[in-house]
């Protein structure tokens, strides 16, 4: 089921996303619905707060590079991460579901490694340093109540606000 989509500004982005203990119906209903959401706006990661709920879970899925396929086997489901190397420099263009039609070049870590549960509460690592590593970096911001503009510079930021502003009053 496709759920509605939190918008930037509001304040739920900015909340600190709760640990998962329990592995149960409710979360893998809410993983169900988080890969609905993304694939209905075409996007490759989602983070549960996104959806209005503040736990730590996210999702991505990057398509094939041969073809736009997205298919739900192919869903990384990460639940509770954390990370345990990360290193190296890369600016990469990214978007945000909660922030639709920006995309920016943000720098993060080139290689991650992370630590994390899947919806039954077995334990992972992964490790990457490619667009997996700047999509994991992304969504596990959101779990901390960050979204990726807040990396912009002071100028580029001031722009983008007064940008959104402006689209937000045309569409209200
Ligand atoms: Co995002």
């Amino acid at each position: 089921m496709i759920r509605d989509i939190v918008i930037y500004p509001d304040k739920r982005l900015k909340l600190i996303s709760k640990e998962v203990t329990s592995f149960d119906d409710e979360l893998h209903t809410l993983l169900d619905d988080m890969y609905d959401t993304m694939i209905s706006k075409k996007g490759v990661g989602l983070a549960a707060i996104q959806v209005g709920v503040d736990i730590r879970a996210l999702i991505i899925n990057i398509p094939n590079d041969d073809s736009d396929e997205q298919p739900k086997e192919n869903t990384l489901e990460v639940i509770n991460p954390i990370f345990i190397e990360k290193n190296g420099i890369e600016k990469h263009q990214e978007g945000c579901l909660s922030i639709p039609g920006i995309y920016e070049d943000i720098e993060r870590a080139k290689h991650v490694k992370i630590e994390y549960q899947d919806r039954f509460g077995n334990k992972h690592t992964i490790e990457d340093d490619d667009f997996l590593a700047v999509a994991i970096q992304h969504e596990c911001d959101h779990l901390e109540g960050k979204v990726f503009i807040e990396k912009l510079s002071f100028i580029k930021r001031k722009k983008f606000e007064k940008e959104w502003k402006k689209r937000y009053k045309n569409t209200l």
